[in-house]
């Protein structure tokens, strides 16, 4: 009922509280509950849901209201293979809280938080209402005081020829720049009641081989300096706005009052919808009550009692999702052990202080072995010499 979304799913459960003992015989994925509550992974997608099944007192007929997901990141805890304790606290204000592991990680009012909303609107649009004729909606409108200029003229058009441009000297305006073949010859298979009259093929006319160009010259279209195009008056806010129409509200005649939906529909059994693809899904210790220090005592009891992990422990649990924590502790706990080693035992650490390579980086310069020292300084010399 609540993934259906193939092959990707890893698991997928929730749990099912349903309504009557009579219908416990016939348990299957259809029978009605009052809650639905429960974890959801379907892909890389985590879900809480916490879903009522509300009655309609006027029409008696039952509607799922889903209270919305909590924007907490909760894949730690469908990923981390840890068991976990997820709770619905139901209070009578109305209000609930979905934590998992005792901590809350979404809470709502059953009379503003869910959805569609636990009652219906008050009023809603009366679907009687049409829009009358006259109405003005038009936000701006062309400003009625403005009149076209007498010297706009619309007529004017957007490119003229340049009247600056000269036809180049060399071009023979009568001659055609091509001309039929004077070569070619009709196809022996023509027919002329078939093919109609046969005209030669056009090549460039030779007279124009050294003209700047031949036929009809034209000069070429520039932008017309006079062109204003269509003249259109300025827009200015509409003084007869009317805002946008919206049909006036009347009372919603299938309105209900429940103010007390905390109350739900009657529980007498519990159940699981489970569909999960991996092995390895757990479950154990549900608990229904109306007492919240029953709950957290037997929550101490079952679930608290495995839940103690050591200060080690949790810095290791905290790396699955941090694999950099691991520098912090290497760090952290490496540096003063080494720092420990250096300082107690210098001499061990860097070799014995009176074999004469022992110095350290901030001692007086050592001279070099006197051979060495005897080559350099003679190297160094023959440089300052020449
Ligand atoms: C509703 O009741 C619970 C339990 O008494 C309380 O913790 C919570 O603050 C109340 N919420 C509101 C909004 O009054
Ligand atoms: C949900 O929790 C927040 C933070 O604790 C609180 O301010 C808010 O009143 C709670 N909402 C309801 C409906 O109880």
């Amino acid at each position: 009922m609540l993934c259906r979304q193939g092959a990707l799913i890893a698991f997928c459960f929730s749990m099912t509280v349903i309504l009557s003992s009579e219908e416990q015989s016939q348990f299957n994925d259809a029978t009605p509950y009052s809650i639905m509550f429960g974890p959801d992974k379907c892909g890389s997608i985590y879900k809480i849901h916490f879903i009522i099944r509300h009655r309609n007192p006027l029409t008696g007929t039952y509607e799922e209201k889903h209270a919305r997901q909590s924007n907490a990141d909760l894949s730690d805890y469908f990923t981390d293979h840890m068991t976990h304790l997820y709770t619905l606290n139901l209070y009578p204000n109305n209000t609930f809280e979905i934590l998992i592991d005792q901590t809350v990680i979404n809470n709502g009012s059953l009379l503003k938080d869910m959805d569609p909303p636990v009652m219906p609107p008050r009023e809603i649009e009366d679907p009687d209402d049409t829009k009358p004729f006259n109405w003005d909606d038009r936000t701006h409108i062309s400003d009625p005081t403005v009149m076209k200029p007498d010297d706009w003229d619309e007529e004017a058009p957007r490119l003229i020829a340049d009247p600056t441009a000269q036809k180049p000297t060399g071009w023979i305006e009568e001659e055609e720049p091509f001309v039929p073949d004077p070569e070619a010859q009709i196809p022996h298979d023509w027919s002329v009641e078939m093919d109609g009259e046969w005209e030669a093929p056009l090549i460039a006319n030779p007279a124009c081989a050294n003209a700047a160009g031949c036929g009809l010259w034209k000069p070429p279209m520039v932008p017309n300096p006079a062109y204003k195009g269509k003249w259109k008056p300025p827009m200015i806010d509409n003084p007869n706005y009317q805002g946008k129409w919206q049909p006036r509200m009347i009372p919603n005649p299938v309105y209900f009052e429940d103010t007390e939906p905390f109350r739900m529909s009657p529980v007498s059994a519990v159940g699981f919808e489970l569909w999960s693809l991996t092995g390895n899904v757990l479950f154990d210790n549900i608990l229904l009550c109306d007492d919240l220090m029953i709950a957290r005592r037997w929550t101490e009891d079952t679930w608290g009692q495995r839940q103690k992990p050591g200060v080690v422990e949790r810095l290791l649990f905290a790396t699955r999702k941090r694999p950099w924590l691991w520098g912090v502790y290497i760090f952290t706990v490496g540096l003063p052990i080494i720092l420990a080693i250096s300082f107690m035992w210098p001499d061990k650490d860097y070799g014995p202080p009176d074999q004469d390579y022992y110095y350290k980086k901030c001692d007086e310069p050592q001279p070099d072995d006197p051979q060495d020292a005897e080559n350099n300084t003679g190297v160094i010399n023959d440089g300052r010499n020449t």
